[in-house]
């Protein structure tokens, strides 16, 4: 378990981590999300005591980093897979980092074989990829067998077949009931990776929630409907006051809409449906949303804070978001359920 409690982080007259209290549980993987310069390496940096926080605390396992006997039995971690000393083999990388641990020599051929680098083990690391450079860097976090797994950016410049690689590894992980932290920028694989979200933006929490919350919550559902007869359609809902709005391919899309009582309106009236679907929108939507006021960086073309741009919108005459959206600068955190 990793326990933040009003973790603060000031460079000069910038906050880069701004009072952050959360607790990453064990048992599932947590994803850690916010755009570029959100403050997550940093926060992770402090957890592993690499930083020293301006305020506020982090314990691992109830302790601070620095009073664990051997710490990386307790947590081990990927925060930046370059930094390795080229000019060692794999195997001897991995050596140094076992010795001065006082963990076992036979452990790092174990490890070797988990990520995938046996044939390549006496190689130096130099001439590694990106990728291989990834999985000695996860190699190197495993090595003490420890309950707390933390990654920054572990799937950057991994392959497809590396990148189901390293989701499947952190679920196993995550169900051998270890704590799994970890930072991504691909919203698509975190969803597929993580059940529960901590989010930021300018070094504050933005939401702290499992995965299904934090889409429901920040963004739209809607229901989509399909028809060869619009016209009588249109007349039912209307005749039961919803509104759909019409796409650009013919579909209806009723905001909020009930699948069941759309359907049986449908079957009253004799009307045939080649579709009727509830729609969610995807994490890479929500956190857009959420995060579109925190966006320090971005480039031209839409103004940061402006959900239209920020989220297409199949059609401009569709409504925007749901009253269930609650992003924005002024969103308070939401604490859905622990999973
Ligand atoms: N050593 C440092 N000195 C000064 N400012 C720093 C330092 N480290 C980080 N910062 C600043 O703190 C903020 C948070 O940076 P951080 O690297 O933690 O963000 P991040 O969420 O990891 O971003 P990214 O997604 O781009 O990796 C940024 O504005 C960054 O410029
Ligand atoms: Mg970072």
């Amino acid at each position: 378990m990793i326990e933040l409690q009003g973790l603060t982080k000031r460079y000069g007259d910038k906050t880069a981590v701004d009072h952050l209290t959360f607790t990453v549980r064990p048992g599932v993987v947590t994803g850690f999300l916010g755009p570029n310069g959100a403050g997550k390496s940093t926060t992770m940096r402090m957890m592993l005591d690499l930083d020293n926080p301006t305020a506020g605390d982090v314990r691992i396992d109830g302790k601070h980093y620095r009073d664990l006997n051997e710490p990386f039995k307790y947590i081990g971690a990927l925060l930046d897979a370059k930094a390795i000393h080229g000019g060692r083999t794999a195997y001897n990388h991995l050596l140094c980092l076992a010795q001065s641990n006082r963990i076992p020599a036979s452990r790092v051929d174990e490890v070797l074989e988990t990520v995938g680098l046996s044939s390549v083990a006496k190689k130096r690391s130099k001439g590694f990829s990106l990728g291989m450079g990834q999985r000695l860097g996860i190699a190197g976090a495993l090595l003490g067998d420890p309950e707390i797994l933390m990654f920054d950016e572990p799937v950057n410049g991994l392959d497809p077949e590396g990148i189901h690689w390293i989701r499947n590894l952190m679920k196993d992980l995550a169900a051998q009931g270890r704590t799994v932290f970890v930072s991504s920028h691909l919203m698509s694989e975190m969803a597929l990776t993580a059940e529960h979200l901590v989010v930021i933006g300018q070094g504050r929490l933005l939401a702290d929630t499992s995965m299904a919350d934090f889409i429901a919550t920040n963004s739209r559902s809607y229901v989509r409907v399909r028809t060869p007869d619009p016209e009588r359609l249109r007349d039912a809902l209307a005749a039961a006051q919803i509104i759909p709005v019409v796409t650009g391919d013919g579909s209806f899309e009723i905001e909020g809409g009930d699948p069941a009582r759309i359907g049986e309106l449908a079957a009253k009236h004799q009307l045939t449906l080649h579709e009727l679907s509830p729609q969610r929108a995807s994490l890479e939507e929500a956190f857009m949303q959420l995060t579109a006021d925190s966006v320090e960086y971005h480039a031209g073309g839409h103004l940061a804070g402006d959900p239209a741009g920020a989220v297409p919108v199949t059609d401009p005459a569709a409504p925007q978001w749901g009253a269930g959206w609650s992003g924005g600068k002024d969103s308070t955190p939401s604490t859905g359920k622990e999973s």
